[in-house]
């Protein structure tokens, strides 16, 4: 099984179903309201062990009930926590999720204790790969890539301002396309690979200017979006340390990430891999 080490965030995502997602300055009721276990670098670690990689999860969460819930599906799942650490006297991060009947949604994050991931206090575990995200502080990132000598992936998530040596160093970069408007000629920058997804559009992995892969997700009645993207990342960094070309990777990571959004809530809704196989 490769090792994937994930360094990121955990939040409680609190989410309202509501029959449309609303206009700034706008009221929407009528909606249903549940918790589910999130965080960009939680729903990345579940998703790759859910899809056959050993998983390490470095994170900072509070300690409050917010963290036993956030944190139950990756111990059940089997992901190693060790690196997770609860801090005292600050909250575990919450998301607050509007999910509209198409799938769409709006998300809001109180980062809470992942913004105390600082780069002096990083330990990284060994493994083949590591995957992070911008939901942590950006030095916590730029160290975590200078310091591991493997496959460094970095889903530029939310998008903020990030070091070009991050961009620089990285072997694979994914964003989505509002991310990659946001970029713009700033991708220029990147080493290795830059993936970009599209929602039901066609998803393309680039090298040097050149795409040299392009995959369409299978058509799927969404109903929520939530963690789609963390589970293409997943699933296309998984794909890619096994080996596989970017060809063949980049349609597991399109049919994973489109599963995710056939289910509601963030980490509920990751595949199994022999659920992804059986769609390919
Ligand atoms: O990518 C989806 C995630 O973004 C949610 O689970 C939420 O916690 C936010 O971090």
């Amino acid at each position: 099984m490769p090792g994937v080490v994930v360094i990121g965030s955990v939040n409680l995502d609190i989410v309202a179903k509501a029959p449309k997602l609303p206009a700034p300055g706008e009221t929407v009721t009528g909606a249903e309201l549940h918790h589910f276990p999130g965080g960009k670098g939680a729903n990345q670690a579940l998703a790759a062990q859910r899809l056959g990689a050993d998983v390490s999860l470095v994170a900072r969460v509070g300690r409050d009930e917010a963290a036993d819930e956030a944190l139950a599906l990756l111990r059940e799942g089997g992901v190693d926590l060790s690196g997770c650490i609860a801090l005292p006297d600050v909250s575990t991060g919450t998301a607050l999720i509007a999910v509209e009947p198409s799938g769409e949604n709006q998300i809001v994050v109180a980062p809470g204790a992942n913004r105390l991931l600082q780069p002096d206090e990083l330990d990284i575990p060994d493994a083949d790969a590591i995957i992070c995200q911008l939901e942590i502080p950006a030095d916590t990132v730029a160290r975590a890539a200078q310091d591991f000598a493997g496959f460094f992936c970095i889903n530029l998530a939310p998008a903020q301002h990030v070091d070009v040596s991050i961009l620089q160093r990285a072997d694979l970069v994914v964003v989505n396309e509002t991310e990659s408007a946001w970029y713009g000629v700033a991708l220029t920058a990147c080493g290795g690979m830059i993936a970009t997804t599209r929602g039901a559009g066609t998803a393309t992995l680039e090298k040097g200017g050149a795409i040299i892969a392009e995959a369409q997700p299978p058509r799927v009645d969404a109903i929520d979006a939530t963690g789609a993207g963390d589970t293409f990342t997943a699933a296309l960094t998984v794909a890619l340390i096994e080996g596989r070309s970017p060809a063949d990777a980049l349609q597991f990571a399109c049919v994973a990430g489109a599963l995710a959004a056939t289910r509601m809530g963030a980490q509920t809704s990751l595949p199994m891999r022999d659920e992804v196989q059986a769609h390919i």
